[in-house]
């Protein structure tokens, strides 16, 4: 934390080049919103929250950010010095005398918190004005590029629209991450020209100011130019995303995970996983799923929001959502866990089975081939191949109570409302439309009949045709 450090986010442009009927902002890299990154590193530097500028879709990004940040409205995008003045009003009746203002960009989100505190030190240690965030690039592209004079210093920045050739050649450019220091900052910003190639208001041109007047000014080059990517296209979002799944990995292998390879997984940054657990190739693991230690998740399993205990066995291809899965349990090949399911110890959930709102009890199985829909299942429960709870009359969902001990035979039909007692067995291909006392035996199925010598007598008369 930084004493005296206002932090000030740039967030009102639209971000045409997104293509998108949504503010960049907003879109999701690793399960989150990328101005949340930077709220994060915000939240890391500073106690005061930070002040967003917002002008494109601010209603929407004020619902999501809340009241993790303060708010200064830009009605139109003059640019990135306009946006800032927009603070003025905030900021200044506070005072800033003796402060720090650090400049983000909302739609930068891979800035390290470490990188932004060796430039905050760097400022102090140098007693610069202004101390700016700066990489070098073999493709520069449109990044605002860093002219130094002949003593090293960072003389001026010049935006890739208004350089020269000779300017368009040089490899270090502006990351668009600053630290001012508070006094005349706003004064300043009141007296910039917008006399550019996009008639905009440019808060680098802040730097010739301070030089002009006599003040330092400092750059910090980025030891990783990925910290400084910003997000302006799906490319970019694409990049991003992919930077902050290599973190979230690298970061879960530090924690004791196995990855059987690492690249292919999907992993957001909102999921956490216990130690000695394996992960197989082209896992997908999403929103608030958490996973304990010594689980298998095998290949192609897609959890969203998914509570997982420790020691448990999902096999391949496995899909649960709004689920919960308790220790030891194993689910799947090929099991579809829907919202509101619950599985309690030692649960199995075999191949083809799918489950919905439906709560198992310790040690019950389901092996193969069900749909197990509003049930309450209790414990050491067999549920045969091929069960099937009916669950909806087409107009209501009524609820299937399967008690402790109950044993399912195969390809049964459980009408619901319905209950089986304690210990009760159904026999194999019943349908169930009333209740089962406790330690009875159900059946419904029509008495088997057996003719003798039938089928030799159709063969005897197929012949003679
Ligand atoms: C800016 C820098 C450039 C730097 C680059 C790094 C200027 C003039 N140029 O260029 O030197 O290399 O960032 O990414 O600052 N914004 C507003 N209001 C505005 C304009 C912009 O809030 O009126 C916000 C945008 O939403 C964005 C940020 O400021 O979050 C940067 O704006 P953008 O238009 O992307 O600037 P660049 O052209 O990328
Ligand atoms: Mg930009």
């Amino acid at each position: 934390m930084t004493k005296n450090l206002e932090v000030i986010i740039l967030a009102a442009g639209l971000g045409t080049r997104m293509k998108s009927s949504t503010i960049k902002i907003l879109h999701r890299a690793a399960g989150r919103p990328i101005v949340d990154y930077v709220l994060d590193l915000a939240a890391r530097l500073s106690d005061t929250p930070p002040v967003m500028i917002i002008g494109h879709q601010r209603e929407t990004v004020q619902e999501s950010v809340g009241s993790r940040a303060r708010y200064a409205i830009q009605e139109k995008q003059l640019g990135t010095g306009h946006a800032v003045l927009q603070a003025a009003s905030i900021l200044e009746s506070a005072g800033l005398a003796g402060k720090r203002v650090l400049i983000l960009s909302a739609d930068v989100p891979l800035t390290r918190p470490e990188t932004l505190q060796q430039l905050i030190d760097e400022h102090e240690r140098s007693k610069n004005a202004l101390t700016l965030l700066t990489m070098k690039l073999a493709e520069p592209a449109m990044y605002g590029r860093i002219v130094r004079g002949p003593d090293g210093s960072v003389t001026r920045i010049v935006e890739a629209k208004d350089a020269s050739a000779d300017e368009m050649m040089i490899d270090e450019v502006n990351a668009g991450i600053y630290v001012f220091n508070g006094e005349n900052l706003f004064d300043n910003l009141r007296n910039l020209s917008n006399s550019n190639a996009q008639g905009e208001y440019y808060l680098t041109d802040l730097l010739a100011t301070l030089r002009q007047s006599g003040q330092r000014v400092g750059a910090v080059i980025a030891g990783d130019p990925v910290e400084a990517l910003g997000v302006n296209s799906r490319a970019d979002l694409a990049a991003v995303d992919t930077e902050i799944q290599r973190r979230v990995v690298e970061k879960l292998m530090k924690e004791g995970v196995t990855f059987r390879n690492p690249s292919t997984v999907v992993i957001d940054s909102t999921v956490t996983i216990g130690n000695d657990t394996v992960i197989y190739p082209f896992v997908t693991l999403e929103g608030n799923t958490r996973i304990g230690h010594g689980c298998v998740i095998e290949p192609g399993s897609h959890l969203i929001n998914v509570d997982v205990a420790d020691n448990v066995h999902i096999k391949t291809g496995t899909v649960a959502e709004d689920a919960e899965i308790g220790e030891g349990a194993a689910v799947g090949p090929y099991a579809h866990l829907r919202p509101g399911t619950k599985l309690g110890r030692d649960v199995k959930i075999g191949n083809f089975v799918e489950t919905k709102k439906a709560v198992f009890g310790a040690g019950s199985k389901a092996s193969h081939l069900s749909y197990i829909g509003d049930a309450e299942i209790g414990a050491d429960v067999n549920i045969g191949a091929g069960t099937i709870t009916c669950n909806y009359d087409g107009v209501n969902k009524h609820k299937t109570v399967l008690e402790d001990g109950a044993f399912i035979g195969s390809d049964s039909q459980l009408v619901a409302p319905v209950r089986v007692g304690r210990g009760a067995y159904v026999g194999a291909g019943s349908t169930i439309t009333k209740d089962v006392p406790p330690d009875s035996l159900a059946l419904s199925r029509t008495p088997q009949r057996n003719i003798e010598g039938w089928a030799a007598k159709k063969r005897e008369e197929r012949k003679k045709k």
